[in-house]
């Protein structure tokens, strides 16, 4: 199944179902993205929201890109302020959006399925105002080493999503390549027990001028 097929497919399930990554993440997406301001947010595979609202607490817009129309669906049923536009998209396409639009571009969860990840900073460069910032948050390349990837119960089994291994050094010389300076490296654990190999990992980057 395409990537973008099992995201339509799991959409419905998406919010409820027992998922410690996606919950994880919000922790690690607020507990990041606190300290830093910001007012033009571009986030990338938005899902289903449940990261908008409260980007959208701190910012004065937002747009959300995504190419599964179920998960942008849940998405607009449930974020209908004016000041925020869920857009369909391929990320790995030409991201049409007003270039130097965002002084925050965040990306939670989705770069495990992007081949390419010089293509998406180099798009978030384009995107980026200058000193402006790039949040990522994912599973952690530990975790992918022993196995772990995004999936879902479907009525005939576990459906395991398409993912791409992207060392820490993939992002640390993509954000190089691309000019970004890393300001912050985090890495997040299951009931805050560092004996565990960490879930997640986030980054955060800032434009050079
Ligand atoms: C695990 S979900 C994460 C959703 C949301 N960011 C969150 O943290 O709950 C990954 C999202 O990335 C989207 N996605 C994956 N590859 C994509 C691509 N090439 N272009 C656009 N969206 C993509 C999927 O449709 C899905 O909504």
């Amino acid at each position: 199944m395409s990537i973008e097929k099992a995201y339509n497919a799991w959409a419905a399930q998406y919010d409820t179902n027992e998922n410690k990554t996606r919950d994880l993440d919000i922790k690690a997406t607020i507990d990041t993205l606190s300290k830093y301001k910001f007012k033009y947010v571009l986030e990338l595979g938005c899902g289903t929201g449940k990261n908008t609202g409260w980007l959208l607490s701190k910012a004065e817009q937002v747009i959300g890109l995504d190419f599964s129309q179920e998960m942008l669906n849940i998405a607009k049923e449930k974020i209908t302020d004016s000041n925020v536009q869920f857009k369909k998209a391929d990320l790995n396409k030409e991201w049409e959006i007003e270039n130097q639009f965002a002084d925050l571009v965040t990306s939670s969860l989705t770069l495990e399925h992007i081949d390419d990840l010089n293509h998406i900073f180099y798009q978030a460069h384009q995107k980026l105002m200058g000193n402006g910032i790039f949040f990522i948050s994912e599973l952690h390349p530990f975790k992918q080493y022993v196995g772990s990837k995004a999936k879902f119960e479907t009525e005939n089994g576990v459906e395991e999503l398409k993912v791409f291994i992207h060392h820490i050094s993939d992002y640390v010389d993509s954000a190089e390549h691309n000019d970004f300076e890393l300001l912050e490296i985090n890495e997040w654990f299951d009931d805050a027990s560092e004996k565990q190999i960490p879930r997640l990992i986030s980054f955060v980057f800032r434009k050079k001028n």
